[in-house]
């Protein structure tokens, strides 16, 4: 059983990681989640996680021999945008269900149990998405997954099949008013399914459904913490990387100084850091990594200044996928040419995110946009990545980050993509249009500190678009450019809502940008959710 925690160069496309940890390792209580292609898969984990219960998510077409080899607890086969009755829909092995571990089948995952086992599945009539009315039937008599719950219930639903008949030995234990089979169980064979997500934050009460489950069906007790991630990934990070040496893509976020931390943890000094000045940071802010770090860590840190191939690179290149492929690869560039200065380090340590890598696309989830440090990656690479939160959300990441004790400012920082001001500069990326932003996102991030809302929102920031727009100022016709200021609320960054900031905020926002940044005459608000849009603008 490989462990995905490091992994071979991987483009987009190839499968998305497997878990958080190596399962050759001693595991107290392990739950499995098969992922059927769900953009919810890596959410199902987290929420076993969060009821502190280890977690690894496989492909659909583990070989069950592999599956049972891990002895798994329980088993959670998630949702997935097939249809259990197209010909090439993913399945697994028939005799999961008869292994005797307790399985929970969620959507997708619910209407292939059903579909296997004989009942039948199909188009529902009435399609069923968003929030939806639950009915617990009989709720006192279930011993599962309704315990404790109210009879009635608002869940999150999001399906075009349904399961039209049950198979041999399940009852219902839920409906909704389109879809009389919403939850299901074979109590003897300890077979569960379910029609909503428990997963997603719409359906609050999921958890105590997937606590009954994990708990109470499958008997896991709740022992594991991030701090066994911690120590686990440095012990897995210490066998991958055996007497070899690392390389660290520093870039002063709390993901990569994490990672940093972590890798440090486990081999020491053989781990260089390094950390590249593309010119594409924020104000100030390549100076206060190298002092942040310097002051903190007590390794060296090797500090590149690769601004002007990096705008070479750049230049008269508008489309943002082109911009975050040249950007990734101009990264290993330089990296390959710091390792050869380093003695050829055969590992390059990444602090990559879950929605890095299912945003770039898997093999089974679409791609929505390349992150540098996951699609943008060149095929072949001088190096081998270890990438030990590939699989952890941005704010399972800070808890990681304050277990290894990094300071709060490291800890507390907004989210900053890789690919910098590059995607936040719309259309040509020059010395000039990223000075401008450079000042106007300046003052909406200090604007946002002074109003005391750094902490509330998730990420403000401000974009320069490719347009100009008319203005007038001191009773004459200007031809000013035009910023928009983003700022969000998110817990994950996978879904965002625009952040509701005073009028008065953003009027002192707009009033300082127009008055100190040459050449702005017109300041936007961006009222957009993800979806439909994304957090950053390219
Ligand atoms: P989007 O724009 O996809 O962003 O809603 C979600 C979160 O990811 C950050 N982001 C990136 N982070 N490399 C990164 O390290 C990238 O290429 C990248 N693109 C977006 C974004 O700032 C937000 O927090």
């Amino acid at each position: 059983m490989t462990t995905h925690l490091a992994t071979e160069g991987r483009p987009a496309g190839s499968p998305q990681g497997s878990g958080i940890g190596d399962a050759a390792l001693p595991v107290a209580d392990l739950v499995v989640v098969l992922d059927f292609g769900a953009q919810y898969s890596q959410l199902i984990a987290r929420r076993v996680r969060e009821l502190r219960v280890y977690s690894l998510i496989l492909p659909f077409d583990t070989p069950l021999a592999e599956l049972l080899a891990l002895r798994p607890k329980g088993i959670i086969l998630s949702g997935g945008p097939a249809s259990v009755y197209d010909a090439g829909a993913p399945r697994c092995e028939p005799g999961l269900f008869t292994a005797g571990i307790p399985t929970l089948g969620i959507c997708y995952g619910m209407q292939l149990m059903a579909h296997v086992l004989g009942g039948q599945t199909g188009p529902a009539s009435r399609k069923e998405y968003g929030r939806t009315r639950l009915f617990v039937d009989e709720p006192d008599r279930d011993e599962g997954l309704f315990r404790g719950l109210e009879p009635r219930l608002i869940s999150w639903m999001s399906h075009g099949d349904t399961v039209h008949r049950l198979p041999q030995g399940f009852e219902t234990l839920a409906h909704s008013d389109h879809t009389p089979y919403a939850a299901i169980a074979d109590h003897a064979r300890r077979l569960y399914g379910l029609q909503f997500h428990p997963e997603v934050s719409h359906t609050p009460w999921g958890t105590d459904v997937l606590r009954n489950f994990l708990h109470t069906v499958c008997g896991c007790a709740p022992s594991w913490t991030m701090t066994s991630f911690v120590e686990r990934a440095a012990q897995e990070i210490r066998t991958q990387v055996d007497t070899g040496r690392a390389i660290c893509a520093l870039s002063g976020g709390v993901d990569s100084s994490a990672a940093a931390a972590l890798v440090y943890r486990a081999i020491g000094d053989r781990l260089s850091c390094v950390f590249v000045d593309h010119g594409l940071l924020r104000q100030g802010e390549a100076e206060r990594v190298v002092e942040v770090f310097r002051d903190h860590f007590g390794m060296p840190l090797v500090h590149v200044n690769a601004r002007q191939r990096f705008l070479d690179r750049l230049r008269g290149v508008t489309d943002p996928e082109h911009k975050r492929v040249l950007i990734g690869r101009e990264f290993i560039t330089v990296f390959a040419e710091e390792a050869a200065r380093l003695g050829r380090p055969e590992f390059l340590v990444q602090g990559t995110l879950y929605p890095d890598v299912i945003e770039s696309g898997t093999r089974t989830a679409a791609r929505i946009k390349t992150h540098h440090n996951v699609g943008g990656l060149p095929e072949v690479m001088p190096f081998r990545l270890i990438e030990p939160f590939r699989t952890l959300f941005k704010d399972e990441v800070r808890v990681v980050a304050r277990t290894l004790e990094l300071p709060d400012e490291m800890v507390g920082r907004h989210p900053f993509p890789g690919p910098g001001l590059a995607i936040r500069v719309l259309g040509d990326v020059t010395e000039e249009r990223l000075a401008m932003l450079r000042e106007a996102d300046a003052i909406v991030t200090e604007e946002i500190r002074r109003g005391g809302l750094s902490r509330e929102v998730w990420q403000a920031f401000a974009v320069l678009l490719p347009v100009h727009s008319v203005g007038v100022a001191g009773d004459a016709r200007t031809y000013g450019h035009v910023v928009a200021v983003r700022a969000v609320t998110s817990e994950d960054g996978m879904t965002a809502d625009w952040a509701r900031l005073p009028a008065e905020l953003l009027e002192t926002i707009s009033n300082r940008i127009t008055g100190e940044v040459r050449a702005v005459s017109r300041v936007v608000y961006d009222i957009s959710s993800k979806p439909p849009a994304t957090i950053e603008w390219e």
